[in-house]
C-alpha cells in the first residue's frame, strides 16, 4: 500500500455522522521521524493569461486604454473629441499613416477653431478612469506628426471628470511633420487619490495632427520602464510563487488559428508590436509581451513554465501534424532560444537587443493548452512533433503534456480542475493511488467555483481542502496554480469568476482563497512525515509537512463544517515539546463571507500562540476555519 495513502485512510470513515464526529475528539498522530517522501519545492506557483483585464487595465501599468486604436468601437468607448466653447474639430481613424508597419493607423485630429483659452483635441477615458495619487510622477509619451508648425504646442493634461480641473499637465512645444516619439512627465500635487480622471491632448491653434501609441505610466514595480503595477506585484510576491505558467490558458490558443499567440509580435520596441485579438473579447496591447513575462518571473524569483502554441484553436481548428505544423515547431524552438540563447544565437541576440543580455532558465515547456478539447485526436502526433524537436535541441527541458499521450512519455501532465467545494471535499484523495511511474502532475489550473468576482469563504474551504491532498501527494504533484488569478472588478471587466485577486485602478484585494494559498505556500516543509487521523468529522482535512533542517512541523487543518472539531495531536518520534506553537487562522462565520474592494480585509489570517506541553496537544478547530500550526520539535 502506498504509505501516503495509508495516512489518508483515516479520513475515510466519513460516513460517520458529523454530529457524532463533532462530539468525540479526533486523534491526529504524526510520526515526525518517519518520512514518506519529499515535498516538491515548486509546489506553489502562479498561472496567468490575458483574461478579466489581467494585463491591459490590470497588472501592466499602462493607463491609456486602446493606445494604438486597435480595439473595435474605439471612438465611442475609449477616445472622444474635446471641443470647448468656441473650438471646433473632428476626429477620425486614418488608415493611411502610422509610425511603423506594425502600427499603420493613427488618430487624425482636424482642428478648425481653437485658442489658448478654448483648446480643442481628444480625450481618453482610460481603463475605467485614470487612477491618480498625490505627489506622483507619471511618464507620458506618444507618437505624433502635424501638417504644419502652425498648430503649435500639444498640451497633455490629466483632468478630473467631476470638477473639470487639471490635475497634472505638461506641454510638448512643437510637433514636427514626420512621425516622432515625444515624451513628457506629469506630476500631481496634493490631490485625493481617485480614478475619476481622464487624459486630454489638446492644441490651441487650427491644424491637423496625427497620433498613436499614446502612453501614461505611473511608477512601476522596481521602476521598470513599461512595467507592472506595484500593488499587484506585491500581492503576488506574498503568495511565495515558485513558478509562473504563461501565456495561457486559452490566451495561448486564440479562437481561430490566425489568432494564435504569435510571440514574435510581442517583443521589441512597442511601436513594432502590432497587438492582437484575444479570445476573451478584447484586444491585447501586447505591451506585456514575451520578454515582460520573463522579467516578471525574474522580479518575483519564479521559474518560467513557458507554454508554446501547439497548433490548436478554441473553435476546434487544428494544424495537421507534419509539414503544416513544422513552422510552429520552429517558432517554439525560436522562442526557447530567445529566452535561453547567448548573444551568438539569432534569437538570443534579439533578446540582448531588446535590453536583456542575461539569458533566462527555462526548466519547463508546456506544449499547448487543454488539448483534450481537440476532437480531431491530433494532439498525440502534434505533441510528438514538438517533443522530438525540443528534446533534440534542449534535452534537459521537462516537457509538459496537456492531456495524456501515448506517442511519447511527457515528464509532466497538466491537469485542470474547476469544481464546487463539495466536489473538492470529495476528491481530496484524487492522487493518493495515482501511478507513481507515469508523468509527474502539474495542477496547472484549479479553483472552487463559488463567489464572484472573487471566491467566497466556501470557495477558500474547497481550495484549502484540495491543497491538503496535493501537499500529501507532493511526490507526484510537482506544481499547482490557481486560475484565473486576476480580475478587474469594474463593470465589464470580468469574463470568468471566481478569481483570486480583485482590483480597480486604485486598489486591490485578495479573496479568502488568496489568503489560504498564501498561508499554505509560506508554511511548507520539505518532507511529508507519516501520519494518521482517526475520528474526524467528514469535513476535516489536514496536511502535515516538516522542515528537516530544524524539525519545524507545519500542520494545515481545514474544518469545512460549521461546528468545531476537537483534535488531539500526538507527535511521535521526536522529543517532547515545550514552549509554544504558532497558530495562524483564517476564519469566517459563513461560507458566503468574502473580501471585496470595499471590505478588503474582512477575512484575513490571525496569528496567536498555543502552549505546548509534552508530545500531545489538544486543539479545537472552530467551524469554517483554515489553520496552520507551526510546531517546533527541537
Ligand atoms: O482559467 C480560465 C480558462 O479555463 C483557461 O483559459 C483555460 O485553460 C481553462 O479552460
Amino acid at each position: 500500500m502506498n504509505p501516503s495513502f495509508r495516512s489518508c485512510l483515516a479520513l475515510l470513515p466519513l460516513a460517520v455522522s458529523s454530529l457524532l464526529a463533532a462530539q468525540s475528539p479526533a486523534v491526529l498522530t504524526i510520526h515526525g521521524d518517519q518520512s514518506l517522501h519529499s515535498v516538491s519545492p515548486t509546489l506553489y506557483g502562479l498561472m496567468t493569461e490575458e483574461i478579466n483585464y489581467s494585463y491591459d487595465g490590470g497588472l501592466y501599468a499602462e493607463m491609456v486604454r486602446n493606445r494604438t486604436l486597435r480595439d473595435g468601437g474605439w471612438e465611442q468607448q475609449d477616445w472622444m473629441l474635446v471641443q470647448n466653447a468656441e473650438a471646433g474639430g473632428a476626429m477620425a481613424m486614418d488608415k493611411t499613416t502610422g509610425p511603423s508597419s506594425a502600427l499603420p493607423n493613427s488618430l487624425k485630429l482636424t482642428v478648425t477653431e481653437a485658442s489658448q483659452g478654448d483648446p480643442a483635441g481628444v480625450r481618453n477615458n482610460g481603463f475605467w478612469g485614470y487612477a491618480l495619487r498625490p505627489d506622483t510622477t507619471y511618464s507620458g509619451s506618444l507618437y505624433a506628426k502635424a501638417d504644419s508648425a502652425a498648430i503649435g504646442a500639444l498640451t497633455v493634461r490629466l483632468v478630473n471628470n467631476t470638477t473639470g480641473k487639471t490635475v497634472a499637465s505638461a506641454v510638448i512645444p512643437a510637433i514636427g511633420a514626420a512621425w516622432k516619439r515625444y515624451s513628457v512627465t506629469l506630476r500631481t500635487g496634493a490631490i485625493v487619490p481617485s480614478a475619476d480622471n481622464h487624459l486630454e491632448l489638446t492644441v490651441a491653434h487650427p491644424g491637423t495632427l496625427w497620433m498613436t501609441l499614446v502612453s501614461i505610466f505611473p511608477p512601476t514595480y522596481d521602476n521598470r520602464p513599461n512595467g507592472n503595477r506595484i500593488d499587484l506585484m506585491e500581492k503576488m510576491a506574498a503568495l511565495h510563487p515558485a513558478f509562473l505558467r504563461f501565456p495561457g490558458g486559452n490566451y495561448l490558443e486564440g479562437n481561430h488559428l490566425a489568432d494564435w499567440y504569435d510571440w514574435k509580435k510581442t517583443i521589441g520596441p512597442l511601436v513594432d508590436r502590432p497587438t492582437h485579438p484575444s479570445p476573451w473579447g478584447y484586444h491585447s496591447s501586447d505591451g506585456l509581451g514575451l520578454l515582460e513575462f520573463f522579467e516578471w518571473c525574474e522580479d518575483l524569483h519564479m521559474k518560467p513554465v513557458l507554454a508554446v502554441y501547439a497548433g490548436y484553436a478554441l473553435e476546434h481548428e487544428h494544424i495537421t501534424p507534419g509539414p503544416d505544423l513544422a513552422p510552429y515547431v520552429q517558432d517554439a524552438l525560436d522562442e526557447i532560444e530567445y529566452a535561453t540563447g547567448g548573444p551568438q544565437t539569432k534569437w538570443g541576440a534579439e533578446r540582448v537587443r531588446d535590453g536583456h543580455p542575461a539569458p533566462f532558465a527555462v526548466p519547463y515547456v508546456e506544449i499547448g493548452n487543454e488539448d483534450e478539447f481537440d476532437r480531431s485526436g491530433s494532439y498525440d502526433a502534434r505533441f510528438a512533433q514538438f517533443y522530438d524537436a525540443i528534446k533534440a535541441k534542449y534535452p534537459s527541458i521537462q516537457l509538459i503534456a496537456t492531456t495524456p499521450v501515448k506517442s511519447r512519455k511527457p515528464a509532466v501532465l497538466d491537469d485542470h480542475y474547476y469544481k464546487s467545494a463539495e466536489e473538492f471535499f470529495a476528491d481530496t484523495h484524487h492522487y493518493d493511488k495515482a501511478d507513481r511511474n507515469g508523468p509527474k502532475i502539474f495542477v496547472g489550473e484549479y479553483a472552487t467555483m463559488e463567489g464572484t468576482p472573487t471566491g467566497d469563504f466556501g470557495a477558500a474551504l474547497g481550495d484549502a481542502a484540495w491543497l491538503t491532498g496535493l501537499e500529501r501527494n507532493s511526490d507526484l504533484v510537482v506544481m499547482a496554480s490557481y486560475a484565473p488569478m486576476l480580475v478587474n472588478v469594474n463593470p465589464g471587466g470580468m469574463q470568468w469568476h471566481p478569481d483570486l485577486i480583485g482590483y480597480d485602478g486604485l486598489t486591490s484585494y485578495g479573496s479568502p482563497s488568496y489568503y489560504a494559498l498564501a498561508l499554505f505556500a509560506a508554511h511548507l516543509g520539505d518532507m511529508v512525515p507519516d501520519s494518521t487521523l482517526t475520528g474526524a468529522g467528514p469535513r476535516a482535512f489536514y496536511s502535515v509537512t516538516e522542515r528537516r533542517s530544524d524539525g519545524l512541523i507545519f500542520l494545515k487543518l481545514v474544518n469545512a463544517a460549521p461546528q468545531e472539531q476537537a483534535l488531539h495531536i500526538d507527535i511521535k518520534g521526536v522529543g517532547a515539546q515545550h514552549g509554544t506553537a504558532r497558530l495562524i487562522r483564517l476564519h469566517a462565520a459563513t461560507t458566503a463571507a468574502s473580501n471585496s474592494l470595499d471590505h478588503p480585509r474582512q477575512i484575513v489570517p490571525v496569528t496567536s500562540t498555543v502552549a505546548l506541553s509534552g508530545s500531545v496537544l489538544t486543539h479545537v478547530i472552530p467551524g469554517y476555519s483554515i489553520e496552520v500550526l507551526e510546531i517546533p520539535t527541537r
